[in-house]
């Protein structure tokens, strides 16, 4: 025999030892790998419907309803040593596979702003700014690039499913999940919710949607139960959700724990059946949130396909259910379709992951990134930004922790810290799950240090603000005092207002008094209101801005980088501006543990949430109330400025806006020019919504002509009667502009409707 021959057997036996070893690897990571099995269904040439069938064809009554529910908390957190579970990752959730036809395990994990908290803590994983700083970028691009790093983290990860993709309509401006949501306005956040999606399946990871539907605030969230016209509903929060699914095509839907109209969210027939299903046709599943799930037959019955976590609903009730004729086969076989037909329409079996450690660097370019092009700068007095990077007098960096990191939001969307909390609460690291949720935790990116990087020779000091007088006194010695404030969100409870809590807004009054180059760089979830508004020089909200977020928020503050961020959210004078300026709270009631979290206890009361300024969310509740917000919907300045001119607005299948942006500034940056149509008064509207907006890079001196083409759905109100969006034939308004309330550019044109 040759040598050439013995080679080639050496190499393969060398390569079927390396495959022996690997093996046991990827099942320790709950990874098939190549799926074992060559069933008909393998054939990528087949559409995902097909391959979903052929695959139920085989599948007996037990395999179809182990799909159907899954573990979750208890498969994190009990350790478990035999079972299935045992190839959990420690994401929020686990649905075991079904190896002997090659359908993988779905390993969920939360992943609003990264790949959030499991079990294996040690696990690093990038921590984004939050959604809402993401939003405030109105750049489908960040949205993407956003998403997209969180779908390659998750599989670098094993993870095949995502549990981020919130978008529910900020209605309620002290909502706990802000910061995890895409703002208030409904086409701006489906349009960016939507290119979020599409980045993370990009990386063959299921994306998911949630909460659908109308769980605007945390308060009372299991029981809240939320009354709004179907007409309001369908052109608020549900279209958010329509524009998203519309964009992304994901591949879950995590229906909320609230009740709507007196049924709760993951049984409830019409935003299930009747708008999800039928009116936008959607393909892809239904997951309950944690613990929302309340039956067997009737949420089988009204859409929900996968009850997380536990059986008590679709294990052997579920069963048992179908065997006495309560539930058709033919559902569960639609129920097990959907879950095959995303598997295979997202590409996560034939793209199985290989799990590889996540690139940190890769991850830190897209957080500073987002944050850089999110961050809004909302005031700045006599150009008093951006510093001089060379100048060489006493800088005072005060309060918000800002020699240890930078805040994030809490709850399920929380990120681990690398190396943990760098700053640990009175008593060190808390011993109890609901301890560690509820703690305030920051990232290591510390704006200190930033700040003495980007500025080299001045004197940087540091106060942490506890002590008013002391931190007024460094600022008096100082050329310039730059304090961060902070105001933590966290997901199962809403800001009791939107002050900044703690000292805080006594300790920018003192050091503004006693400095008038006073910055406050804001780190919040939303809206915060600002009685000292006046007294400082500048003011840059950062969000929750992540890793990088104190290099981003020195690029900003040093001139390196443009602020082009815009606000998704209006900001309020006072809560007294709101449509409701006491939030609809639970009434109080016995308290017992929640069986699905039993670390958490609840108030088992239904009670009802009226949203009855219905149409009029957010900035089109001040418009249509005669109100001036403190910042409007849309607002953000830039280091330059900028010039509208020339509107043109044409019609033939779409109504296409164009008009002339011009950089009048010395230096070069982005505008985000935004488009707004009122109405015709027939139409019954608040008076302005948003229809379309371009961001725009511009030379100093440049110009460019902005070309939008708005879709007839973007200028439609919704039919209750005829069940159908319908574009009233009259007069409509065309704006073009840098904000809400900044509109030097109008047309109207007259459009004869459906
Ligand atoms: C949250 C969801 C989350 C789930 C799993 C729930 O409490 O509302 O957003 O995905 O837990 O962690």
């Amino acid at each position: 025999m040759s040598t050439r021959v013995n080679w080639i057997k050496a190499i393969f036996f060398i390569c079927a030892f390396c495959l022996l070893a690997v093996a046991p690897a990827q099942a320790q990571f709950g990874m098939p790998g190549k799926p074992a099995v060559n069933g008909p269904w393998m054939n990528r040439n087949l559409s995902p419907d097909q391959r979903a069938d052929l695959v139920i064809k085989q599948m007996t009554l037990d395999e179809k309803i182990q799909l159907l529910h899954g573990m979750g908390w208890q498969a994190i957190f009990g350790n478990p040593t035999s079972g299935p579970a045992v190839r959990s990752l420690g994401g929020a959730g686990f649905i075991p596979g079904i190896p002997r036809l090659g359908i993988p395990d779905l390993q969920m994990s939360d992943a609003a702003v990264g790949v959030a908290l499991g079990a294996r803590r040690s696990r690093y994983s990038t921590a984004l700014p939050s959604v809402e700083a993401e939003a405030a970028s109105w750049d489908p691009k960040v949205a993407y690039a956003f998403g997209a790093l969180i779908g390659t983290e998750l599989r670098d990860q094993g993870f095949n499913m995502s549990l981020g993709g919130g978008v529910d309509v900020v209605r309620e401006p002290r909502g706990g999940r802000t910061f995890e949501y895409q703002g208030e306005d409904p086409i701006l956040a489906g349009t960016m919710d939507g290119q979020l999606i599409r980045g993370t399946q990009s990386q063959h990871v299921i994306g998911d949607i949630k909460h659908y539907a109308l769980n605007d605030q945390e308060d009372g969230r299991s029981f809240a139960n939320v009354i709004m016209d179907k007409r309001a509903m369908r052109e608020t929060d549900l279209l958010a959700f329509q524009i998203a699914i519309h964009e992304s095509d994901v591949g879950a839907v995590m229906c909320s724990y609230n009740l709507i109209d007196g049924v709760y969210a993951c049984e409830n027939d019409y935003t299930l059946r009747d708008v999800l299903d039928h009116d936008w046709g959607y393909k892809g599943l239904v997951v309950s949130d944690w613990g929302g799930t309340h039956s067997t037959v009737k949420a089988a019955l009204a859409g929900l396909d996968i009850q997380m976590p536990g059986d008590k609903y679709f294990g052997e009730p579920l069963k048992k259910a179908v065997e006495s004729g309560q539930v058709p086969m033919s559902r569960i076989d639609e129920m097990v379709h959907r879950i095959l037909r995303t598997e295979f329409a997202v590409g996560l079996i034939d793209n199985p992951s290989q799990p590889k450690v996540v690139d940190p660097m890769h991850g830190f370019k897209v957080a500073q990134y987002v944050e850089e092009q999110g961050a809004v700068l909302l005031k700045n007095a006599d150009n008093q930004l951006p510093l001089n990077p060379s100048m060489n007098g006493t800088i005072a960096v005060i309060g918000g922790h800002a020699d240890a990191g930078v805040l994030s939001g809490g709850g399920s969307a929380q990120v681990d810290p690398a190396g943990g909390n760098p700053v640990l609460p009175p008593g060190g690291q808390p011993r109890t799950v609901a301890a560690y949720l509820a703690q305030w935790i920051y990232h290591r990116s510390v704006p200190l240090d930033a700040i003495r990087k980007a500025a080299p020779e001045a004197k940087v000091e540091y106060n942490p603000g506890t002590d008013v007088d002391a931190a007024a006194a460094l600022a008096k010695s100082a050329s310039v005092a730059i304090v961060f404030a902070v105001q933590h969100e966290s997901e199962g409870s809403d800001l009791p207002n939107l002050s900044l809590p703690g000292n805080q807004n006594d300790l920018i009054a003192a050091v503004s008094a006693a400095n008038p180059h006073t910055i406050v760089v804001l780190e919040s979830g939303g809206a915060v209101t600002m009685p000292w508004l006046d007294h400082v020089s500048g003011v840059l909200e950062s969000w929750y801005p992540g890793i990088r977020g104190a290099q981003a928020i020195a690029a900003i503050l040093f001139g390196k980088v443009n602020p082009s961020g815009k606000l998704p959210i209006t900001f309020p004078k006072s809560e007294a501006q709101l449509p409701h300026p006491e939030e609809t709270k639970q009434p109080k009631g016995p308290l017992t543990p929640d069986p699905n979290m039993p670390f958490f206890k609840i108030n088992r009361r239904v009670f009802d949430v009226h949203y009855d300024e219905g149409l009029k969310v957010g900035y089109k509740w001040y418009d249509a109330e005669n109100k001036t917000p403190l910042f409007p919907f849309g607002f953000g300045l830039s280091y330059t400025t900028f010039a509208y001119s020339g509107l043109k607005v044409t019609h033939g299948n779409a109504l296409n806006v164009s008009f002339t942006v011009r950089n009048t500034g010395r230096r070069a940056g982005q505008e985000i020019a935004e488009i707004y149509a009122t109405l015709p008064a027939s139409a019954q509207e608040p008076p302005r919504r948003l229809v379309g907006w371009k961001k725009v890079g511009l030379a100093p001196g440049e110009s460019k002509t902005v070309s939008v083409s708005v879709q007839p759905l973007y200028l439609s109100i919704f039919n209750v009667a005829r069940n159908n969006w319908q574009m009233v034939p009259g007069e409509y308004k065309i704006w073009a502009g840098g904000s809400e309330r900044d509109l030097p550019l109008s047309e109207t044109i007259p459009l004869t409707g459906d």
